[in-house]
């Protein structure tokens, strides 16, 4: 029986943002990969040519449409795709070039912090600085630049070994795991060292790296111009967490705050001018209608200025329009992207919280799916309880479950209110503020809860499968 946590973790997952999750690299600034205008989703494999009956038919259908609204490739409204202009991002980017741009003529860049917002163009004005900056040095050049997502690394120790097997002359230079920290870290030195150039690490959600693993490896990475005898770094940190400085040692601090730029969110009208930009490069002539713009711009204004948001809600717009096969995007298609966009998020949330607080969702969403009506604490716990057991977990206190409920609350996914059961005892009363349509399924996904989940029908399967071609499996 696995061993349950008598308490839950410190810290639940904050809602996740709009982001394609896997989207992550960035594509070369201006990369207009041409063609594809027909996508076809992922999913499960079609059984065999046109075989699956109507899954088969409908997948050669998706296939032989030519989509009327896009002119190109779709990924031009993707996170990943980096456009030749950053509109409301110039003083940025003139900022940015000052800082780097001497390194053109063989100075040592400043180190650089840039905060902002999720969503504020942070990581795509790097890109292009780094773009132009290349284009003029060449390839040969002893000026160079490295990108790295702290999102994707586990340990400091992946971080050295990646900075070092990136410029290793030949397989043989090669960091391999198993090391020593002090080995790989002198190893990667030697790399560095060996290619007598200047190195512009730019270390993309710096946050991720501190919070995972602390400031040691920071401490090393800025201090490492006095170990180089050939080589010089200069180190570019980016973050959304404008106060992750404060858990730095100081000296670190200071070394990586030598220059600072903060980017603040776009409004409505500046997003609008990213929005038009965008849709002009990604939609055939004059398909997109009045007030599309507008309204994915403002519902994303809303939602802290992030450019991402509003881009992913263009696209989903337009995937909702070619799904009632309309010849134009409308400001009904944003709607319902914005409600879709909605569910999305809330599905994401439930699939990456902690699992006893997935099992106790679970236990609130059926109770509610029954009654329709709020749900008393007393009885959550219960059902959560049996359900523990059933999985054979060890189920939590009460204590850390009536923890869990506030957290969920927190989260926006559930909402408790106390109430009064007479002779002065009191409970929570729980509401539940997500899709349970959706929810329960995608918890019933969830290796974790699939042993207690209920068998489902199979053409409601399909269906909401073929609702949201995004999803890579059964919804
Ligand atoms: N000024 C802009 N013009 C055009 N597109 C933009 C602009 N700003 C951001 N974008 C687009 O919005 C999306 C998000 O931008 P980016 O990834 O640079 O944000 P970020 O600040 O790095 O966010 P996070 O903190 O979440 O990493 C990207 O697709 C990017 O191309
Ligand atoms: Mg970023």
């Amino acid at each position: 029986m696995p061993p349950a946590p008598e308490d839950p973790p410190a810290e639940l997952p904050a809602r996740p943002d709009l982001s394609d999750p896997t989207a992550k690299a960035v594509a070369p600034v201006g990369d207009r990969r041409a063609g594809g205008s027909a996508e076809v989703p992922p999913g499960p494999p079609a059984s065999g040519a046109g075989g699956g009956g109507g899954t088969g038919a409908l997948l050669d259908a998706i296939l032989q449409t030519k989509s009327e609204l896009f002119r190109g490739s779709r990924e031009v409204l993707r996170d990943s795709y980096v456009p030749a202009r950053l509109p409301h991002r110039e003083e940025e980017i003139r900022k940015v070039v000052e800082i780097l741009g001497p390194a053109l003529r063989g100075d040592l860049p400043s180190n650089l912090l840039i905060y902002g917002k999720i969503g504020t163009g942070k990581t795509a004005v790097v890109a292009q600085v780094r773009h132009d900056i290349e284009r003029r040095v060449g390839a040969s050049s002893r000026l160079g630049f490295l990108t790295i997502n702290c999102a994707n690394l586990d340990t400091s120790y992946s971080l050295l070994q990646t900075i070092g097997n990136t410029f290793a002359a030949s397989d043989g230079d090669r960091i391999p795991t198993g090391w020593s920290l002090d080995r790989v870290q002198a190893a990667m030195v030697r790399i560095l060292d060996a290619r007598k150039a200047t190195t512009i690490l730019v270390l993309d959600e710096i946050d991720r790296l501190v919070a995972r693993s602390g400031d040691n490896v920071l401490y090393t990475l800025s201090q490492l111009n006095t170990e180089l005898e050939n080589s010089r770094l200069s180190l570019v940190g980016i973050s959304n967490d404008l106060k992750f400085t404060n858990q730095l040692d100081a000296r670190v601090r200071s070394r990586l705050n030598e220059e600072k730029i903060v980017f603040q969110p776009y409004n409505a009208s500046e997003l609008q001018d990213i929005l038009r930009d965008r849709a002009r490069e990604a939609f055939n002539g004059d398909v997109v209608d009045p007030g599309v713009v507008e309204r994915c711009a403002a519902y994303a204004a809303l939602e802290n200025g992030d450019a991402r948001r509003a881009l992913a809600l263009l696209r989903l717009s337009a995937e909702m329009a070619e799904r009632d096969h309309a010849k134009r995007i409308t400001p009904d298609h944003v709607v319902k992207a914005k409600n879709r966009l909605e569910q999305d998020i809330v599905v994401e949330c439930c699939r990456t919280l902690p699992p006893h607080c997935k099992v106790l969702l679970y236990a609130i969403l059926q109770l509610y799916e029954r009654r329709r009506n709020g749900v008393l604490t007393g009885e959550v716990y219960d059902s959560y309880r049996r359900l523990a057991e059933r999985l054979g977990l060890q189920p939590l206190h009460a204590r850390s479950i009536s923890n869990y409920v506030s957290e969920l609350e927190t989260l926006g996914l559930i909402r408790a209110t106390i109430v009064s059961r007479g002779r002065g005892g009191r409970t929570r009363e729980i509401l539940v503020d997500v899709p349970i349509s959706e929810t329960i399924p995608a918890l019933e996904e969830d290796a974790l809860l699939a042993p207690v989940a209920r068998p489902r029908n199979r053409g409601q399967l399909l269906l909401t499968n073929f609702d949201n071609p995004n999803r890579t499996g059964p919804v």
